[in-house]
């Protein structure tokens, strides 16, 4: 199941060039690359022709070659040349996608091009605020991208998954939370009060007693999950909406389906701490890559069953209340968009 209507984030800034790059979304091969002023562009990476990826060509100034017999496509998917015939078949033409740079990643639009509006872009301003320090990494996992949201909204995994780094048993046994849900969100509010801090918090923030802290989840569909989390000492004030002498970071998460048994992870550390310290982001993102790749290790097992036995039944437990309220808005928004779509059908 996938939501076409909505902006994914399909790149990191940098890794977009001059030298194309294919990367599949949504389940359609798209290629990336830039003209020669740096405008990025996303086409269909499968010539009119004989079906193959244009990202095996190359640019010509802003116009980019197949790699087979040479067909040359503009930046809207137009075909502009064929070698050795004047005529051009209007068929000869690939889908172009809307792209927008934002917080440095590249974003596309999926769906319908005239709903495209660059204002429903998800903020994620942290990753290019000049008042946090962070920096953002990728991920390819084996898996269906809700495994990812799903193990994003549920954050008592942490005490199992993670108790090297983020997680220890406070995480669970200690916590109270709130779950808010409104139209097309949902936030879940988990406090930790009294606590000893986990091994990154002291790592990073260098805690020596007992911890206030806070994991404030919010959700936007489809996948879009970023996270304030932090500490401070004990007693200082946190729950109460002051924080000092502690730590503040967001966990920024953006998850772009491949297939439907594959994802692209895009993630994001933001510190308000020692911020222009490029060690001490290196530091965080390490601690947080570690827990991401033991997570990645459970999608994929996850995976694996669900392929050999697809649509289990399945126990619910208290604390996948914020799941299952995601669930339910990605399920109505599913049915909204193919509702629409058979409309639009119909219509025709
Ligand atoms: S397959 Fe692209 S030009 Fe023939
Ligand atoms: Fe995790």
């Amino acid at each position: 199941m996938f939501l076409r209507n909505s902006w994914y984030v399909a790149a990191a800034d940098q890794e977009i060039g001059r030298k194309p790059m294919r990367r599949v979304i949504l389940g359609e091969p798209v290629v990336f690359y830039r003209l020669e002023d740096g405008t990025p562009v996303a086409l269909e990476d499968r010539c009119a022709h004989r079906h193959l990826p244009l990202s095996m060509g190359r640019l010509v100034g802003d116009q980019l070659q197949c790699h087979y017999h040479g067909l040359r496509y503009d930046r809207s998917g137009v075909c502009v040349r064929v070698p050795g015939q004047d005529m051009i078949p209007p068929s000869a033409r690939v889908k172009s996608y809307p792209v927008v740079e934002r917080h440095h990643w590249l974003w596309i639009w999926m769906g319908d091009p005239a709903l495209a509006d660059p204002d429903r872009i998800t903020d994620y301003h942290w990753l290019d605020d000049p008042a946090w320090g962070a920096k953002t990494e990728y991920l390819h996992v084996k898996a269906n991208w809700q495994l990812i949201v799903d193990n994003l909204l549920d954050l008592t995994h942490l005490a199992f998954v993670h108790e090297t780094t983020i997680g220890n048993s406070a995480l669970v046994e200690h916590a109270t939370v709130k779950v808010q849900r409104s139209h097309e969100n949902v936030v879940v509010t988990r406090w930790i009060v009294d606590q000893p801090a986990p091994p990154t918090f002291v790592k990073v923030g260098g805690f020596t007693g007992n911890v206030d802290r806070w994991q404030i989840i919010d959700f936007t569909p489809p996948a879009f999950l970023r996270l304030d989390v932090g500490a401070t000492p004990t007693g200082t004030g946190a729950p109460e909406g002051t924080r000092v002498s502690g730590i503040s970071m967001r966990n920024l998460n953006a998850i772009t389906p491949e297939t439907e048994s594959t994802s692209h992870y895009f993630w994001g550390q933001a510190h308000d701490f020692d911020i222009h310290n490029r060690a001490t982001t290196e530091k965080v993102v390490e601690q947080i890559r570690t827990a991401f790749l033991e997570d990645v290790a459970v999608f994929e097992a996850q995976q694996v069953n669900l392929a050999l036995v697809p649509d289990p039944p399945q126990t619910d437990i208290n604390a996948d209340t914020g799941v299952i309220q995601a669930r339910r808005i990605l399920d109505r928004l599913h049915q909204e968009e193919q509702a629409a779509a058979a409309r639009r059908v119909a219509a025709e």
